[in-house]
């Protein structure tokens, strides 16, 4: 009854923590394609194809449910993957929807027309592909009328992250905030768009001031998947056991795992 979790890297790992504590007993296939990150800085057709093969190896440790703990591959290739390409008996689910429901006050699966919501103002922080693909405003579309978002492509971040440079990765999140202030001086909500980057929410935080409300999206996803469990159980897959496996070097991979969350992580290979 294995869920599977991918990303391009790391990231993920903030949400599979989450979807640990939420639900305990389920075991866990994550999947981090570390020899292609930072997917950020790839095109869409390049994204499509790699988040596919993760996606595929995910099915083959028994895991008929994949989601996608990745808001760029989510963003440029999760539409084309449910549209074309994801068998019936399988589902991969994306990291966005959760947040926008959250951000617009939405149950899950309320359908109904967009409305106005409280939130007028809102900056967005994700990856440069994330950025190009406007897949944050469509799905907000859907929901909202009346909302501005102003998205800043955050160059640089996942990598500094990645390398465990946090001084560079301060650095930066300080300077492309600074950057999105001066095009949006005063939003009320910031999301946090991008798996990394809620490692450095505090410094987001504090960069924005206190009036603005910092999403992230974790524990955002983790209650999401656990009401869709509840509704859907028999898309638990076959998988019994939990594992971290990675496209790149493990020992390696193990070793920037401890970095990034301070704990150790075994990788094994894909
Ligand atoms: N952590 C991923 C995201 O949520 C991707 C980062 C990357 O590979 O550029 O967008």
């Amino acid at each position: 009854m294995a869920v599977g979790i991918f990303d391009s890297g790391l990231g993920g790992l903030t949400v599979r923590d989450a979807i640990a504590r939420r639900l305990p007993d389920l075991p866990l296939v994550y999947l981090g394609d570390n020899a292609h990150a930072p997917y950020g800085v790839r095109d869409a057709e390049d994204i499509f194809t790699l988040t596919c093969a993760g996606v595929e190896r995910l099915w083959d440790e028994g895991c008929d449910l994949v989601i996608l703990a990745c808001n760029t591959a989510s963003a440029a290739a999760l539409r084309r993957m449910q549209e074309n390409w994801v068998p019936d008996n399988k589902r991969v689910l994306g990291v966005f929807v959760p947040l926008i429901e959250a951000l617009t006050e939405r149950q899950w699966g309320d359908n109904s027309p967009p409305r106005e919501v409280d939130v007028k103002h809102v900056a967005l922080f994700a990856t440069p592909a994330t950025v190009a693909s406007r897949a944050f405003q469509r799905e907000l579309a859907f929901r909202a009328i009346g909302v501005d978002v102003e998205a800043q492509p955050c160059g640089g971040l996942v990598d500094a992250i990645e390398g465990g440079d946090r001084l560079l990765a301060e650095a930066l999140v300080r300077s492309h905030v600074e950057a999105l202030l001066r095009r949006m001086p005063r939003p009320e909500a910031a999301i946090l768009g991008c798996t990394h980057y809620p490692l450095l929410e505090e410094v987001f935080q504090d960069a924005l001031g206190p009036d603005v409300r910092v999403f992230s999206q974790a524990s955002l996803v983790a209650e999401s998947l656990a009401d869709y469990l509840q509704r859907r159980p028999e898309m638990l897959g076959p998988g019994t056991d939990s594992a971290f496996l990675t496209t790149a070097a493990p020992d390696q991979v193990s070793r920037m795992a401890a970095g990034f969350l301070h704990r150790v992580i075994a990788f094994r290979a894909a």
